[in-house]
């Protein structure tokens, strides 16, 4: 092991050969305690993955009635636990109670102005069955989709567990798209309702969510209810026979509604995330493979013992709430600290004061996160106590070593390993990761994968490559918690998986692996920007950009961000208008009216036209290029002509 020290070492990524072994102490008093433990837990899980599942299924999930098969394969649609009943939420609520664990606190949970609840499994169960009986009554049935658009309150964890409990299938919609995303999500889906509230928290303002739902709805034809929890009391109007209060609803329930047995291979839910084409695919999950790969990778990664309390500061919108603060953790039986706000509100030490009063034991947090911490200032850190924390985790994006090694000093006190965990919307839990006690962490690598996944790295020409070589990153072997499609577009979960690399499911990441046999993730291979770890295809906003009526042509591309690990620039050429900043202001304007904030960019630059190939492809390469080596550009308005460079451009790229 080297010593962690000069910036000239921590920038230098390619040549990153820094080691952090985890302190013989944290292996001693950890479930999976030394590299050989890992090898033959891995080794045992490829040698014969079926029974691997097969077991792990038995011992960590109910079963109402068993299964009969453990997979039924037949590329690229897999079964798992075929015939099987089990209830997500049965295994996330009765099955602690049950064990007389009923007592134990499920979520510590902190508004942003400072409201706190204190919600036990025990409360967590009655909460859930009465909002399920609600929804029954309201007549949701298995297979019905509902939409969920929610602050980070406990009623939103409550909603997607009731679903789960009747075999409704949750769409749940990140709090920050806009009216439009979310009108795309239910029509495409055909959600039969949405669950809302009447507005959230951030930065001290409030969000009037109800607001924009209301204008969405206008737009949701199969929508036919909308229950709205009340957060603010900000007086949201409510349309007779279509809106509910939810304490109307659940006033009325017993608390007593058990758990439905559902098929295995029932969908649990449908996330929608950015493809490189098209509109937003729905991901769907299903429910016996998903809850034992979730629960199963929490354990395995995070390490979780009783006396941690964990603390994951993702959104339930995205697919790292679904499984590592609703689904895994709870399945596990584990303490958590959930919070509604903003990281710096109403000070920039916010996070650090909760960890300090909560004492948690394990941070999940993103890049995005870390690169802000750092630029906020020491100081903020230096106020608290953060001596309970034993584990700090990464996920949405790479970790850059430097901000690997603020967070592993600063927040851990080196004492802490980091799980830098590389996974996907659709491969719905944890792919690669160090199992802390087990592996030695290099800054910047995701390590080893999981037990019973198998990656390959491989060249266009689909042959392997070597050493330390870059390729596309695939998975061999299906595992339970792969996604099961894409909603209501087979082939388009076939293409975009399953074609380019026959008999491969293909990430769409690049990866290297190294001579430790680490994997290095390089990034994404199509057109999708990762902005603060949240992926934005180009093609969603370049359509944004082009149902404005004064833009003819528009392309988006990622350029790097000191916060956000990529920005968005994009180029646009205007049908009869001048360029101006006021264009430039309605432009962004549009795309936050259209996608969401997510989505707005951070440059906008006009041009005569757009750099194409003789194939008429746009050059993004040539785009990227410009994005990033004119970051400090000051007038954004002026037009570019591209026409000479791409000219000179486009024999090499046609
Ligand atoms: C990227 C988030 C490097 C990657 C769980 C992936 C990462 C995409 C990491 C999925 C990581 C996620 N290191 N890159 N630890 N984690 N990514 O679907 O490009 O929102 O394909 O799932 O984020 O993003 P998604």
């Amino acid at each position: 092991m080297t010593s962690p020290n000069t910036a000239k070492q921590i920038a230098n990524v390619m040549n990153e050969t820094r080691v952090f072994p985890p302190s013989a102490e944290f292996s001693s008093r950890a479930a999976i305690g030394s590299t050989d433990a890992y090898q033959a837990l891995y080794d045992e899980s490829i040698a014969d993955p079926e029974k691997f599942w097969d077991g792990q299924a038995k011992s960590h999930l109910h079963w109402f009635e068993p299964y009969t098969q453990c997979l039924e394969w037949s590329e690229p649609f897999a079964k798992w636990f075929v015939g099987g009943k089990t209830n997500v939420s049965y295994n996330c609520l009765d099955a602690h109670v049950r064990a007389g664990r009923g007592d134990r606190v499920a979520f510590f949970w902190e508004g942003e102005p400072g409201d706190k609840r204190t919600i036990t499994y025990a409360q967590l169960l009655e909460d859930v069955s009465r909002f399920a009986a609600a929804l029954d009554r309201l007549g949701i049935r298995k297979g019905d989709r509902v939409s969920i658009y929610m602050p980070m309150v406990p009623e939103l964890p409550v909603a997607m567990l009731a679903c789960a409990r009747i075999g409704a299938i949750h769409s749940v919609i990140f709090g920050g798209f806009s009216a439009e995303a979310i009108a795309d999500r239910n029509n495409d889906a055909q959600a039969k309702l949405i669950i809302t509230s009447d507005g959230g928290w951030r930065r001290g303002k409030v969000l009037h969510l109800k607001q924009t739902v209301d204008e969405a709805l206008a737009k949701s034809p199969s929508v036919q209810h909308c229950v709205v929890l009340q957060r603010v009391n900000n007086n949201s109007p409510m349309t007779d026979g279509r809106d509910v209060w939810w304490h109307d609803l659940v006033s009325k329930e017993s608390s007593n509604f058990p758990a439905v047995p559902l098929d295995s291979e029932d969908s649990l839910f449908i996330l929608y995330t950015s493809g490189s084409t098209g509109k937003p695919k729905g991901i769907r999950h299903t429910m016996g493979g998903y809850n034992l790969y979730a629960k199963r990778t929490f354990q395995w990664v995070f390490d979780y013992r009783d006396e941690d309390i964990f603390w994951c500061t993702a959104d339930c919108g995205w697919i790292t709430g679904h499984s590592y603060i609703v689904y895994g953790p709870l399945s596990a039986g584990a303490t958590q600290v959930l919070y509604e706000g903003a990281p710096n509100w109403p000070e920039e030490d916010r996070f650090w004061d909760i960890i300090e009063r909560y004492k948690v034991s394990i941070l999940y947090t993103a890049p995005t996160a870390i690169r802000a911490f750092i630029k906020w200032g020491d100081h903020h850190v230096d106020k608290h106590d953060l001596s309970s924390l034993r584990l700090l985790g990464s996920v949405g994006e790479g970790i850059n070593p430097e901000a690997w090694m603020w967070y592993y000093e600063k927040i851990g006190g080196g004492r802490c390993p980091i799980v830098d965990t590389w996974w996907q919307t659709e491969t719905g839990g944890i792919m690669m990761s160090p199992l802390p006690g087990a592996i030695a962490c290099k800054p910047g690598s995701c390590t080893r994968p999981m037990p019973g996944i198998v990656p390959r790295i491989l060249h266009s020409d689909l042959t392997d490559v070597g050493t330390n070589e870059g390729g596309m990153l695939c998975i061999e072997k299906p595992w339970p918690g792969m996604l099961r499609g894409i909603w209501g577009d087979d082939q388009r979960y076939q293409e975009a998986y399953w074609s380019k690399v026959p008999h491969m499911y293909l990430t769409g990441d690049n990866s290297r692996r190294d001579e430790d046999g680490y994997y290095w993730i390089m990034g994404r291979i199509d057109d999708v920007i990762n902005v603060s770890g949240h992926r934005l295809s180009t093609i969603e906003i370049e359509s944004a950009l082009v149902s404005h009526p004064s833009v003819a042509e528009a392309a988006a591309v990622g350029r790097p961000d000191e916060i956000k690990g990529q920005g968005i620039a994009v180029f646009v050429t205007l049908k009869n208008h001048e360029p101006s900043d006021a264009m430039r202001d309605e432009l962004k304007k549009h795309v936050r009216k259209e996608i969401g904030a997510l989505a707005v960019p951070d440059e906008v630059r006009f041009t005569t036209a757009l750099p194409k190939t003789r194939s008429g492809k746009i050059m993004r390469r040539l785009l990227r290029d410009i994005a990033a080596g004119k970051e400090s550009a000051q007038d954004t308005s002026t037009l570019e002509d591209f026409s000479v460079l791409a000219k000179l451009r486009s024999d090499e790229e046609s």
